[in-house]
Formats: C-alpha cells, sequence, structure tokens
C-alpha cells in the first residue's frame, strides 16, 4: 500500500467560498430537487419536513464534521484515512474505507442515468418539444425514452462531462465549477420559486408543505426522513470525508458542516416551494412518487404561462445540481486509485469512467431492454438504489461515527472541531458516540427487513 506519499503535495482548495460551495455542490442534487419532493408527496408534507429537519441536526450535522475531520486529519482518501488513524485493527478499518469506494462507484451508476434524464429533458425543453405533447403522450415518451438506447447514452454523456470536469482537478476542475455553477443555481431556483409563488392558489401549496399534519406518521415516515437526510447530506460513503482532506488546516469544520447542511436543507424547501403551488395550483396530485419530476411537473409548465422557459430552466437546475454531485462521488474512487495504486490521475479518471459507463449502462436499460433481469427480485437500477441507500450508506455513516467517536483519540477530535465552543464540540462526539449509531442501526435493520 502506498501510504507514504508527502501530504504537502495534495491540492487544497483556495477559498472558504470553495469549501462551501464544493461541499454544497455535492449535497445538493437530485436528492434535494427530485428525491425530497416526492418523498415529501407522498409521506404526508409538512410533519416529514419536521422529521427530515430534525434528523439533519441531530445526526447529519454530526456526521458531516466527523468525514471532515477524518479526512482533514488524515490528509488521504478514505481507504488511506481509515488505515493511517486507526490506532489498530488497521486492516478491519480499511475495509470499512473499501466499502465507501464500493459504494461511490454504485451510487455514481444510478445517479449518471437520472442526471442523464434530466439531460434530455432540458434539450426537449430548450427545443420546445416538451410542451408540444397533447397530455398523454409526454408520459408515454418518457416511458418510451426510458426503455430505450437514448437513456444510455444520455448516461454517457453525464459521466464524459464528469469525467472533463475532474481532469481539471480539485482546484481548477472541482472548485472552480462549483464556485460558478451553485450561484447560478440559487438564482435558477429563486426565480422558480418566485413564479410558483406567484401561481393562483400556492397557498394550498404552501400549505401542504408547512403545515405538519402528524396524523399520517409512522415507522416508514421516520426511517424516510432519516434516509432522506443521508442520501441528501451525501453522508456515509465518505465524499465529505475526500472534500475534508482538501480543506486548509484553518477551514472551521463545525461552522462549515452546519452551512452546508442549512444550504443543503433550504434547497430542499426552496424546491418544495417550487414544485407544491404549482402542483395544487393545477390540481395535481402531490403523492405521484418519483414520477413527480418527470411527468407531474413537464404537464404543469405546458400549461402554465411562460412555460417555455420555465421548463428548460427547471431542468437546467436539477442538471447543474447533478453534475456537482457526481463529481463529488467519483473524486472517492479518483482519490483511492491515485493514492493507493499510485497512478496519475488522468489514468484514475479514466478508470472511474470506464467501470461506471458499464454499469450505468446496465442500470439504464434496466428500464427497458433489462427490465426482466433482476437480481433476488430487483433490477440493476433497482439493486444499486436498495443496496447504497438502505445498506451500504447507513453502514458507512455507522463506522465513521463510531470511528470519530469512540476509536481515535479524543484530542484529535478536539482539535480538528476547535475553534467550536466546547459544548457544541461536546454535543457532536455525543451524537457520534450514542444517538447516531443508534440512529442508523434502525434504519439499518429495517432496510433489511
Ligand atoms: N447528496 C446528493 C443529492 O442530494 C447526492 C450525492 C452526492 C450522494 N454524493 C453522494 C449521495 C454520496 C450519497 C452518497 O443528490
Amino acid at each position: 500500500m502506498k501510504n507514504d506519499i508527502n501530504n504537502n503535495d495534495r491540492p487544497r482548495f483556495a477559498t472558504r467560498f470553495g469549501v462551501i460551495a464544493t461541499t454544497v455542490g455535492s449535497a445538493v442534487g437530485l436528492g434535494n430537487i427530485w428525491r425530497f419532493p416526492y418523498e415529501t408527496g407522498a409521506n404526508g408534507g409538512g410533519a416529514f419536513l419536521l422529521l427530515y429537519i430534525f434528523f439533519v441536526i441531530v445526526v447529519g450535522i454530526p456526521v458531516i464534521s466527523a468525514e471532515f475531520l477524518v479526512g482533514r486529519k488524515s490528509r488521504r482518501n478514505i481507504l488511506g484515512a481509515y488505515h493511517t488513524l486507526a490506532p489498530s485493527h488497521r486492516r478491519l478499518w480499511a475495509a470499512a474505507g473499501s466499502l465507501g469506494i464500493i459504494s461511490s462507484v454504485l451510487i455514481l451508476s444510478f445517479y449518471s442515468v437520472v442526471a442523464g434524464w434530466t439531460l434530455e429533458y432540458l434539450t426537449e425543453g430548450v427545443t420546445g418539444r416538451l410542451n408540444d405533447f397533447a397530455q398523454g403522450a409526454r408520459h408515454a415518451a418518457f416511458d418510451s425514452f426510458t426503455a430505450g438506447w437514448a437513456c444510455v447514452a444520455w448516461t454517457i454523456v453525464v459521466l464524459l462531462i464528469n469525467a472533463l470536469i475532474l481532469l481539471g482537478g480539485v482546484r481548477k476542475g472541482i472548485e472552480r465549477v462549483s464556485n460558478s455553477l451553485m450561484p447560478l443555481l440559487f438564482v435558477i431556483l429563486l426565480a422558480l420559486c418566485i413564479n410558483s409563488l406567484l401561481l393562483p392558489g400556492a397557498a394550498d401549496g404552501l400549505k401542504f408543505l408547512f403545515a405538519p399534519d402528524f396524523s399520517h406518521v409512522t415507522g416508514r415516515t421516520v426511517l424516510n426522513a432519516m434516509g432522506q437526510a443521508f442520501f441528501s447530506l451525501s453522508l456515509g460513503v465518505g465524499t465529505m470525508m475526500i472534500y475534508g482532506s482538501y480543506f486548509s488546516s484553518k477551514t472551521p469544520i463545525v461552522k462549515s458542516a452546519a452551512a452546508t447542511a442549512v444550504l443543503d436543507t433550504m434547497v430542499a424547501v426552496m424546491a418544495g416551494v417550487l414544485i407544491f403551488p404549482a402542483v395544487f395550483s393545477f390540481g395535481a396530485s402531490p403523492a405521484a412518487g418519483p414520477k413527480l419530476v418527470f411527468e407531474v411537473l413537464p404537464d404543469i409548465f405546458a400549461m402554465m404561462p411562460g412555460g417555455a422557459v420555465w421548463a428548460p430552466a427547471f431542468f437546467l437546475l436539477l442538471a447543474l445540481a447533478s453534475i456537482t454531485s457526481t463529481i463529488s462521488m467519483s473524486e472517492i474512487c479518483i482519490a483511492f486509485i491515485c493514492e493507493q495504486w499510485g497512478v496519475r490521475r488522468r489514468t484514475a479518471i479514466a478508470v472511474n469512467t470506464l467501470i461506471a459507463v458499464c454499469l450505468g449502462s446496465l442500470c439504464a436499460l434496466s428500464f427497458g431492454p433489462l427490465a426482466d433481469f433482476k437480481i433476488c427480485g430487483f433490477t440493476v437500477f433497482n439493486l444499486f438504489d436498495f443496496l447504497t441507500s438502505n445498506l451500504l450508506m447507513p453502514l458507512g455513516g455507522m463506522f465513521v461515527a463510531i470511528f470519530t467517536g469512540h476509536v481515535i483519540s479524543r484530542s484529535i477530535v478536539d482539535a480538528q472541531l476547535a475553534p467550536a465552543p466546547r459544548r457544541i464540540i461536546n454535543a457532536i462526539v455525543f451524537s457520534l458516540r450514542y444517538i447516531a449509531p443508534t440512529a442508523i442501526a434502525i434504519i439499518f435493520v429495517s432496510g433489511l427487513l
């Protein structure tokens, strides 16, 4: 294992703004704009939102802080980080790190497929085709698109754009692209929100999103809220760890973790403000599930004044949000290949892209030619989603919480989390020791069932 690399040669993010843009860029993605609204819609609205915020504060911020600190203290890829920081049982912890790398590749593979859908919709929106469909025809077009080879082609386009950004390196690629895309994303999102709020009947949508109705809350709702918090904050596979390894020694970890969590939640809430008023204003159902954004919303845009502009703007928003997330997933594997195998970044990017193109194509085909190819009853796409969201991410989150709370010495944790106030550090450590592992164990067991 090549663990003797010179840490001073490792890249660092250039500015504080860059730190926030990259970490928020990773966190903000399909999870906020596609998954959050349909989960909220299917889980009763405001009550789900409250539970979600609860988990972001109690589990999310401590686990992001833990990932940042393990990354920055070790200045290594996830496997190297566990291996160098573990005081004993190094091999065992390195195995935990490998799990993160495998998860990141699986997530990248199915995530790129959905990111590819957003590119298809973006081009259909720009050319005006999206709004020209007759009612039923739009849904049929979505089904036939996802079932065909065009979907594979878009997945590959996503992975190539992703590789191109990564080739620029940490500062000139990841940081620079995030610095310009994240502000743009906020502007587009804000414009879309204002437009939705001005629609007649917008208040009903806001009431659905913000007025908590606890009569629909079940054990499942609570689990979905926690799973959503994990996915949305990119936790448990080492994304935040690898970004933390590029922080300067002056970056305040707890503040950055809190800023990431707050901005990520803000984007999710804004996505809700964009979608639910529109859904209620046009009499659609908020509980349409994963198709909410790809079928219900385009129908609404087609009826909305100015829809020819709002539809492409919305899918551009989704595409931008996804690409800053795919680069973060890829960086986990790329840093691992570079540092552990001692190869050049270019080679590592090629390997990562090639694996993701192969696995991503299988995921893309799961909606068409491979729809009947099932492993344990799952299509490839659903298998990767299930394995990562329900098993590998919670497991990875549990490892990093236990590692930071119980295994590495408290003085390292304190030094890394300084200058945060003492009681905040204590609260974070308390969550990492007891609350986060227990909560995650519950998601894990229920995920298995
Ligand atoms: N958090 C991103 C989203 O909300 C997706 C993401 C990026 C991710 N990196 C991750 C999810 C690592 C899980 C693990 O869309």
